[in-house]
C-alpha cells in the first residue's frame, strides 16, 4: 500500500529534528553570520535530477544537516544586524513546526475553528499589548507588504460611487486618476502595492521629509491641494512608524487631520516598530495611530517570533470584507461562525501563524517580552553613544528604536571620498564574520545601519560589532 512513511520512522526523524533544532538554535551564534560560500555551490553540492525511488528520512537529514544548515544566512545569529532581525524564539520555534504537523487551512471556521479562533484571540491580545482601541480587529498574513496591498485595496475599495470591486479601473474615462501619498523613506512595499492594484506607481505621491526624515505634513498638505486641483482624488495616505532606513516616525497626528479633512484612508506601517509599542513608554511614538483606518505590524520582525507573521489591523473589519468576500458554492458552511478568514484578503488558503504567536507571547508573557524591547534599546543607545564619542565617526540619524545609522568620516578625508570609503568599510567588517550590517543612502550619502534586535544578542555582541568597525576602519586607514 502505498502512503505516507512508517509511524516509527516519522518519530526517528522527528527526534533528529528536535536535535538539529536546539543545536541549531543553541550553537548558532559560534558561526560566522553568513556561509563563506559563492552563488552557485548549494546547487552544484545537489543531484540535479529527482530520486526515481525512495530515500530514508535518515540520509535526507544527513544531507540536510552536511548541505543546507550551513548554508544559509544565519537570520538567527546574534551578530545579525543587517535586516530587522526577524529572529525565531524557541517557543515560537515549537509553534512552528506543530503547525506543520496540523496542516489546517485556516479558510474557513469550519475547516478549522481553533485556528480561527485563536487567530482573533491572539490579534485581540496584541492590540490590547500594544494600547490600541477595542474597535481594532486584526488578523495575520505573511508580511507587511501584502498586509499594506490588502489595506490600499480597502482604501481603494471605499471610494464607493467608482464601483471598482464590479468595474475594474480600466477604459473608465469617468474614473479619476487615485493618489496615495507616503514619504520619501516609506517602504518599497507601498510602490509594489500600487502597481499590483492598478492604481499606478506614477500616482504614488512621495513626500520630502524634515532633517530626521519625518514626513513633511505642510508639502503633503501642498501635494493633496495640487493633485485636487489637477483634478486626481487622494484615497490614502500610508505613514511610517519606523521607516525601513532610520526607523523614523512620521508625524501620525497632523497627517490624521488632513485624511480626516479630505476623507482619505489613513494606514500606518510599523511592520518594524509596531512591537515597541507594547512597551507604555514608548507610546508617545505611536501618538495617533488609534486615528488610522489600518495599521501593520510584524510580529517576525520584532516579536521574536519565526518569519512570516503579519498582523494588519482595522477599524472596521466589515471594509475587508466588502473588498475581498466571495464565497462559492462549495465553501459555503451555514455556520454561525462570525468569521471566516478567507474573506479578508486574496488568498483562500492560510496557515496556522496565530499558534507561534501565542507560545511566544505565553513563553515570555508580556513582561518577558517588554524587558526584551527594553534591552534592544539599551543596546542601540550604547552602541550610538560609543560613535557619538568617536570623532572618526557619527550619528546619522536620531535612535528613536533599536536602529543605528552611522558612518566612518576620518579627519582629512574629503567629503566625495567618504561614500566609497564607507563601502569598503562595510565590507571588511562583514567578511570578518561575527556580524552583519547593512547599508543605506541617506541625503545622498552612503551610511551604515546596524539593526538590533535579535532575541539572543547582547552586550558583548555589541561590543564585537563596534570593535570589528574600529579595527576595520583603521586597517583600511
Ligand atoms: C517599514 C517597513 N515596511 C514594510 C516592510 C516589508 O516587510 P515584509 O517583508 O513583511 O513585507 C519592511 C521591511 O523591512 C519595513 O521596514
Amino acid at each position: 500500500m502505498p502512503g505516507d512513511i512508517p509511524d516509527e520512522e516519522l518519530r526517528r526523524a522527528l527526534h533528529r529534528a528536535a536535535d538539529l533544532i536546539a543545536d541549531y538554535v543553541g550553537g548558532v551564534g559560534d558561526r560566522a553570520v553568513l556561509p563563506p560560500i559563492a552563488p552557485g555551490e548549494v546547487i552544484a553540492s545537489l543531484p540535479a535530477r529527482p530520486p526515481k525511488t525512495a530515500e530514508p528520512l535518515e540520509s535526507i537529514l544527513d544531507d540536510y544537516e552536511r548541505l543546507i544548515e550551513p548554508n544559509v544566512g544565519h537570520w538567527n545569529h546574534p551578530g545579525f544586524m543587517a535586516y530587522f532581525a526577524i529572529s525565531g524564539s524557541g517557543p515560537g520555534i515549537v509553534g512552528e513546526a506543530l503547525t506543520a504537523a496540523l496542516n489546517v487551512n485556516a479558510m474557513l471556521w469550519r475547516s478549522a475553528p481553533a485556528a480561527t479562533e485563536l487567530e482573533l484571540l491572539v490579534c485581540d491580545w496584541l492590540r490590547e499589548m500594544v494600547g490600541l482601541p477595542s474597535d481594532f480587529r486584526g488578523h495575520i498574513n505573511d508580511t507587511a507588504s501584502i498586509s499594506t496591498l490588502l489595506a490600499l485595496a480597502a482604501a481603494r475599495h471605499a471610494q464607493t460611487d467608482l464601483d471598482i470591486r464590479r468595474l475594474g479601473l480600466a477604459g473608465r474615462a469617468e474614473v479619476p486618476r487615485l493618489a496615495v501619498y507616503c514619504s520619501d523613506q516609506a517602504h518599497s512595499s507601498v510602490d509594489k502595492a500600487m502597481m499590483a492594484l492598478g492604481l499606478g506607481h506614477d500616482n504614488l505621491r512621495r513626500i520630502g521629509t524634515d532633517a530626521e526624515f519625518r514626513m513633511r505634513p505642510e508639502l503633503l498638505a501642498e501635494a493633496i491641494e495640487g493633485d485636487l486641483a489637477a483634478g486626481l482624488r487622494p484615497i490614502s495616505v500610508v505613514a511610517t512608524v519606523g521607516t525601513t532606513s532610520t526607523t523614523s516616525v512620521d508625524p501620525v497626528p497632523a497627517i490624521a487631520d488632513l485624511c480626516r479633512e479630505h476623507r482619505s484612508w489613513l494606514h500606518i506601517d510599523a511592520a518594524y516598530a509596531g512591537s515597541a509599542a507594547i512597551c507604555p513608554e514608548l507610546r508617545p511614538h505611536f501618538a495617533g495611530w488609534e486615528r488610522a483606518d489600518s495599521i501593520v505590524f510584524n510580529p517576525h520582525k520584532w516579536l521574536f517570533t519565526p518569519l512570516d507573521c503579519s498582523l494588519l489591523y482595522v477599524r472596521d473589519l466589515d471594509q475587508l470584507r466588502s473588498t475581498f468576500s466571495l464565497v462559492p458554492e462549495y465553501l459555503k458552511t451555514g455556520d454561525s461562525a462570525d468569521i471566516n478568514l478567507m474573506d479578508l484578503g486574496v488568498q483562500l488558503g492560510r496557515r496556522f501563524r496565530a499558534l507561534k504567536l501565542w507560545m511566544v507571547i505565553r513563553g515570555f508573557g508580556v513582561e518577558g517580552l517588554q524587558e526584551r524591547i527594553r534591552e534592544h534599546l539599551r543596546l542601540a543607545r550604547k552602541l550610538a553613544s560609543w560613535i557619538e564619542a568617536d570623532p572618526s565617526f557619527e550619528l546619522c540619524a536620531p535612535v528613536p528604536f533599536s536602529l543605528v545609522c552611522f558612518r566612518w568620516c576620518p579627519a582629512g578625508v574629503e567629503e566625495s571620498e567618504l561614500d566609497v570609503s564607507n563601502a569598503r568599510l562595510i565590507e571588511a567588517v562583514n567578511a570578518r564574520g561575527p556580524v552583519f550590517i547593512s547599508h543605506t543612502e541617506l541625503d545622498g550619502r552612503y551610511v551604515l545601519r546596524a539593526a538590533i534586535g535579535n532575541i539572543r544578542v547582547t552586550e558583548e555582541h555589541i561590543r564585537r560589532l563596534w570593535r570589528s568597525v574600529r579595527e576595520e576602519s583603521a586597517a583600511l586607514e
